[in-house]
Formats: structure tokens, sequence, C-alpha cells
């Protein structure tokens, strides 16, 4: 066979969201767009905003030497210094710009770390429900995912991480606010998180990274603000982008950063620069670049999508629906009110709403719902939520 046997596997075990993403093109073009609900899709649903537009249109216009060259392949030293600016006020550590990696977006960041960290065999562990991209970052690297359980409130479980990590960890990712579940990890866990690792370093003599995974720490509702563990672990690296707070997430900008309290901070800095040249990204996109230098703030569509999850938790609230109110990300992950979360989206399908099962992030009995969709989905969608509970009761 052409294919290899790991990427054909995977592709086969994948190919329920192409499935649900045919099937959504199918019904549409029956049904017309607004008629079928398609919460499956984690796509930014409003544009960026106007400051990026300026900022583009500034940034276009000029005309400097090697502007769209390569570069140094950590990025253009005026904007890793714009972020080492802005991640020093949010943790109170004092990032620089040798803690900073331009990537192409989270994904990016996330493999850079992974491939200049891991040895063949070193085990990454996963809070379950997760992002299942994580999977394959880590494989690519010849990691190996241990997943450790949320408790029912999809909050990381101390206990149950104590047990999962081990002598052969190297990395524990951090996912707040976390896709698919919206929940935020507030300070006292970050806390006790931290406390633990430390305790694991002491035992085993080493260090263990936490990597926080957090292209939706902007994108927080009611006015909470989402704190990184960086400020609290020292040994945090931070893969972000601007994918979802901005809705750049075809533009592939992002960041990997490095704490400056780290002991290793300089060599991985040199490790995470070569690698994101090795793994062929080379540097992140030069005019992402220079246009993150000249935007003068960052605003994120909060109110906008705190409006949408309002209307759609408390639609899928007044219909019985178990679900927990998400603090922020673009996801709402209800309880399936089957046991099987597979046969439930059947039903839901056949009532032309679409969505992803639990089981796709390791945590089955769930659904996850991307509220980044139009608003008149979420209203003409609220029937059809109705009559699923209703057939299943
Ligand atoms: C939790 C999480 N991490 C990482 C990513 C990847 O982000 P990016 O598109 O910036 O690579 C996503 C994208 O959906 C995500 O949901």
């Amino acid at each position: 066979m052409s294919i290899a046997k790991g990427i054909q596997e995977s592709m086969t075990r994948g190919s329920w969201i192409r499935k649900m993403f045919e099937e959504g093109i199918k019904l549409k073009q029956i049904h017309g767009e607004f008629n079928v609900y398609d919460y499956t899709l984690g796509n930014p649903y409003v544009d960026p905003p106007k400051a990026f537009f300026d900022a583009l249109e500034t940034v276009v216009h000029e005309r400097k030497r090697l502007a769209h060259g390569y570069m140094q392949n950590s990025g253009f030293p005026e904007t890793r210094q714009r972020v080492a600016d802005e991640l020093s006020k949010d943790t109170g550590r004092k990032y620089g710009i040798d803690n900073i990696i331009m990537t192409v977006g989270a994904a990016g960041a996330m493999n850079v770390a992974f491939k200049s960290i891991l040895e063949p065999g070193d085990e990454v562990v996963v809070v379950a429900p997760y992002f299942p991209e994580y999977n394959f970052y880590i494989n690519n690297h010849q990691g190996v995912r241990v997943t450790s359980l949320a408790k029912d409130d999809f909050l990381p479980d101390i206990a149950d991480l104590d047990r999962k990590i081990g002598p052969k960890t190297k990395a524990l990712i951090i996912n707040s606010p976390c896709n698919p579940s919206g929940v935020l990890v507030p300070k006292d866990v970050l806390l006790e998180l931290a406390a633990l690792l430390e305790r694991k370093n002491a035992e085993y003599g080493k260090i263990i990274y936490l990597m926080s995974d957090e292209p939706y720490r902007k994108l927080v509702f009611d006015g909470q603000k989402a704190e990184t563990p960086a400020s609290f672990y020292d040994h945090t690296l931070i893969g972000t982008s601007h994918s979802k707070d901005l809705s750049l997430a075809g533009e592939r900008i992002g960041y990997l950063a490095i704490n400056p309290d780290t002991p290793a901070a300089k060599d991985l800095f040199a490790a995470a620069t070569f690698c994101n040249r090795i793994l062929g990204f080379v540097n992140a996109p030069a005019l992402m670049q220079r246009v993150l230098q000249a935007l003068p703030s960052f605003e994120s569509p909060v109110a906008l999508y705190q409006a949408k999850r309002d209307v759609l938790f408390n639609g899928l609230k007044d219909i019985g629906y178990d679900v927990r109110c998400p603090e922020g990300t673009f996801f709402m992950f209800p309880k399936s009110p089957l046991p099987n979360d597979l046969d439930f989206i059947e039903v839901l399908r056949r009532h032309r709403v679409l969505v992803s099962p639990g089981t796709g992030f390791e945590f089955p009995g769930y659904f996850r719902l991307s509220f980044a969709v139009d608003d008149r989905i979420i209203e003409n969608s609220l029937p059809a939520f109705k009559e699923a509970f209703r057939e299943v009761q």
C-alpha cells in the first residue's frame, strides 16, 4: 500500500467528521442553509475586527526591505517583543524576545514544543474531554498519550492526575477554557496542579512541562478573566494563536512562549526555533507577524459569542437537557439523553441537527455543539432539539 499504515488508520478513525461534513452539505442542498442546524464546525463565526483590516492595509503598503523574506526562524524581533510585553503583563513574569517563537497557529506551537522535548515513548498526559488533534501532535513526535478523565464538572481530577503522572511523563496538556467543555480552570485548581507537578518533579528528579493550549483564553464570558498556568508554574509552555480570538484561523498565526523561569529556557528556545524550521514551517507567516505588530489592541468578539451562548444554553436547559453553562470558547457539551452518544447524535441528525459525539473527545455520553453559528440556526434549531429530546424519553 502507498499510504503509511498509521496514517491510513488515523484517517479511517477520523472519518465520521468527514461523513458529518458531507451529510451537512447534502442536507443544506435539500432543505436550505438555515434549516439544517450544523453545530459541528469550530470555525469562528465573525469577521476579524476592524482594527485587523486597518493594520493589514497599513502593512500591505509598506515597502520595507526583506519584509516578505526569510527572517530568524523564531520570527520578527518586534513581533516577539510585542507578545513578550503582553505576556509579562498577564503573568507577572519577565518574558523577553528570547522566550517567544512565532508559529503556524497553536497547532504549530504544540508540534514544535513536542518535537523539541519528547523522546520516543515519553508520555503526555491529557485531560478528557480534549481536542482530539492532541493525539496526532503527540504521536507525530513518538510520544504516548495517557488520559486522565475530568471530574463531572469537567475540571481536572487532581487525584487521578496524581495516579497518571509517572516517571515516563514528560508533559501535561491543559486547555482552559476548554474545547469541548467550555470550562475555565480556576486559579485554585491551577495552583493545585502546579503543586502536584512540583511534587512529581522532586519525586522523579526531572522537569514535567505543562503545555498550556490557550487559543480561547481571550474568549471568556461574564467579565471573567482566564488565568494562564504560566503565572503559577515555572515550567509552563504556552501554545496559542489568534485563530479564535481575532477570527484568523486561516491565517495561521500563533506562538509558543517558554516560561523565562524554567531552567532550560535558553535551550528550549534554541530547540524550538530549530524545530520550527525542520518541521517545514520555517517561520510563521511574515505578513501576519507584521499585522500583529501594527494592531493597536486585541479585541475579541466576546459579547457576540456570549449572546449566542445565552440563547442556546437557556433553550436547551428549558427543554430539559443536562448542560453546564460554558464560561468561555464557543462550545457547549451537553449530556446525551441516551447512554450512547452515537445513538443520540443519530436521532439529532434525523431532526437535521448535526453535532459531534463526545466519543470523539474520549468522553462518551456527551455531545459537542459549536455555537459559532448564525443566530437563525440557534433559534430555528430549538424545536428540533426539543423533538429529539422527547423522542428518547
Ligand atoms: C483546543 C484547541 N487547541 C488548538 C487548536 C488549533 O488552533 P490553530 O488553528 O491556531 O492551530 C484548536 C483549533 O480548533 C483548538 O480547539
